[in-house]
């Protein structure tokens, strides 16, 4: 560590209102086997593996299968956190009758493609390569279209979530496949098994909600106007 950045350590320590300053560490040609109990604070960082990389790990997959896979991973790990964030926000701007049902509805949904995210960002990891994992790197890699800011009627809400589930299905179905002909079984069980059959589940249960049915009469007409 250089002179000036240990001045940094010291000059944060203080402005935080520390009383005792703790020594900085020195750096490690210093240190002579001494450690410090102070933090390295304020650390410069450089890329050690750029996005849509993969490192060699011994898993038994050749490096371009597990490079494939892994696109095709950050691609719906982009899409879904789209769409926890949409059913997130829906679960807090929902209103009307059906409140309580929808809020807690769609926050169970939330909950599960939250579980879904981390364990496709996992995979990536598994596979050796980078997930996408910033908000903005997020934003940039999405093909689910942008909501407006504002509140939009449920009906329109639930159908956007439908549409963003389908593209993942589409996605995730295509993928499936291909991956499994280059041998990467291990992701394919994941697109099937969780990421094809939650967003399945989860559609049904929303299409459910667009049916036009009435609650308390049969028929066309209303009991008072028979
Ligand atoms: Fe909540």
């Amino acid at each position: 560590m250089t002179k000036s950045a240990d001045k940094v350590l010291a000059q944060t320590a203080r402005s935080r209102g520390t009383r005792e300053v703790a020594e900085p560490p020195a750096s490690a040609a210093d240190r002579n086997g001494q450690s410090s109990a102070q933090p390295w604070l304020h650390l410069p960082g450089r890329e050690v593996q750029a996005f849509g990389t993969v490192r060699d790990f011994p898993i038994a997959l050749p490096a371009e299968t597990r490079l494939y896979s892994c696109e095709q991973l950050n691609q719906i790990l982009a899409d879904s956190q789209i769409l926890y964030s949409l059913y997130k926000k829906h679960h807090w701007l929902v209103r009307g009758v059906t409140f309580y049902q929808l809020h807690l509805l769609l926050d169970k949904h939330a909950g599960e493609q939250l579980a879904l995210i981390d364990a496709v960002a996992e995979r990536v990891q598994t596979l050796g390569g980078v997930a996408v994992g910033d908000p903005r790197h997020v934003a940039d890699l999405t093909r689910i279209p942008r909501s407006p800011d504002g509140a939009e009627e449920i009906p329109a809400m639930l159908s956007r979530l439908l549409e963003a589930h389908e593209s993942i299905l589409v996605q995730a179905h295509r993928a499936a496949a291909q991956i499994a002909d280059r041998g990467d079984d291990g992701t394919a069980d994941l697109l099937v098994s969780d990421v094809i059959r939650t967003g399945e589940l989860q559609a049904w249960f929303l299409a459910e909600h667009l049916v036009d049915t009435p609650l308390v009469y049969t028929g066309t007409t209303a009991p008072s106007a028979r």
